[in-house]
């Protein structure tokens, strides 16, 4: 067999905090020439596309180092002894950044993986980690399961972080499925340009601008009188200016704070929060994770935001950065906003 060489992103500095970069990671080749699909189950996925996301920040705080990181990949089966994934199959799974690996029946059985053969071809397989991958799944269960806009009412919504992978496509789905009016937070002229021109949103705010949450509240008002959901992907000053604003049975998802990651501590402040004005206006507060939608678990997230993605009701942005070499940049690109859209790592 022609010798073959995989590649690993792995974490060789801690980063208790400020901003990750390619100081803290090496990345680690090895032989893969001996990789064979020898047993019943067994296949070898070869990565085209690698993730970089938000929550992996935490994991780089404490632990041992050095240790391989793991995320969301998309890949193509090149060699094959299990009958549901064949030959040239395009599997999303959440693995080792290892560029090429051997998964037998009960790696596969322990992982999350959703078959894209039918959704991507090998050329958009990004498309796999964005609008049909994680953050897809985390905007489609998060808006329809957790906020659950009523389409007759046309409720106003609210998302920060507007401009990234999930909140871009949280306010497209609320425009263009759920016939909300949307105002989007997020910083700098070139993205409150783009959410409203490009995603049609209705409203933008750029959080940049102001500095305390009566100031934000004051921004969101001149938008629209109250707000009916407020999708959190920032945290602190956003989610304070959103309660100020939620109108009666109004509702809040808590996605994501990423204003805390780059912290030692990662944990918010508390927030000034009188709490009493939640009881006689029935509003709810309440926290997900994007797993049971992306799994299949819950509801009909790949077929569902195929169609819609299809229909040109939402799309991504897409960030991307070439070569397994870049992934310390790309993820860097999330805490300092150079991202726009979902950051793909390409392999091929
Ligand atoms: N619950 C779940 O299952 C789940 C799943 C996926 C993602 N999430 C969460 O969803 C959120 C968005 O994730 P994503 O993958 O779509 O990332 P993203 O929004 O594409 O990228 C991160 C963006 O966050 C903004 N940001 C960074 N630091 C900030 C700060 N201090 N204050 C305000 N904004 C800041 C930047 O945009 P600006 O230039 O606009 O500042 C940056 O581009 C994150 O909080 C993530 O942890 C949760």
């Amino acid at each position: 067999m022609a010798s073959r060489t995989s590649k690993t992103v792995t974490l060789t500095k801690l980063i208790p905090s400020g901003l990750p970069s390619k100081e803290h990671f090496t990345i680690v080749e090895e032989d893969a020439s001996n990789l064979v699909a020898s047993d019943d189950g067994d296949l070898i996925l070869q990565v085209i596309c690698m993730s970089a996301d938000p929550y992996l920040r935490s994991g780089c705080k404490t632990g041992e180092v050095p240790r391989p990181m793991s995320g969301f990949v998309v890949g193509k089966v090149i060699e094959s002894k299990n009958c549901a994934w064949p030959v040239d199959s395009l599997m999303g799974a959440a693995l080792p950044f290892t560029s090429i690996q051997k998964l037998n029946d009960i790696v596969l059985k322990k992982t999350i993986t959703w078959n894209l053969t039918d959704y991507v071809t090998e050329e958009n397989a990004t498309l796999g980690l964005g609008v049909l991958g994680m953050p897809g799944a985390t905007a489609y269960g998060g808006l329809i399961d957790v906020l659950r806009p009523d389409k007759k009412k046309n409720e106003t919504l609210f998302v920060s972080s507007a401009a990234g992978a999930v909140g871009s496509m949280v306010g497209q789905l609320a425009k263009n499925v759920f016939n909300c009016t949307v105002i989007g937070s997020c910083g700098g002229e070139t993205k409150t340009t783009l959410i409203t021109e490009k995603f049609g949103f209705d409203h933008s705010i750029d959080y940049k601008t102001v500095s305390t949450s009566a100031d934000l509240a004051a921004k969101i008002k001149e938008c629209s009188d109250g707000i009916d959901m407020y999708f959190e992907n920032v945290g602190g000053m956003h989610f304070e200016a959103a309660m100020s604003t939620l109108r009666p049975h109004g509702r809040i998802a808590v996605c994501g704070c990423i204003s805390r990651y780059n912290d030692a501590s990662g944990t918010a402040p508390l927030n000034t929060i009188d709490i009493s004005q939640m009881i006689y206006t029935f509003q709810r507060v309440e926290g997900f994770v994007c797993m049971p939608y992306l799994s299949g678990a819950k509801m009909n997230f790949l077929k569902d935001m195929s169609e819609w993605h299809k229909e040109m009701k939402v799309g991504c942005e897409q960030c991307f950065y070439d070569g397994i070499e870049e992934w310390p940049t790309a993820f860097q690109a999330l805490f300092t906003g150079a991202n726009v859209g979902k950051v793909c790592v390409r392999l091929l």
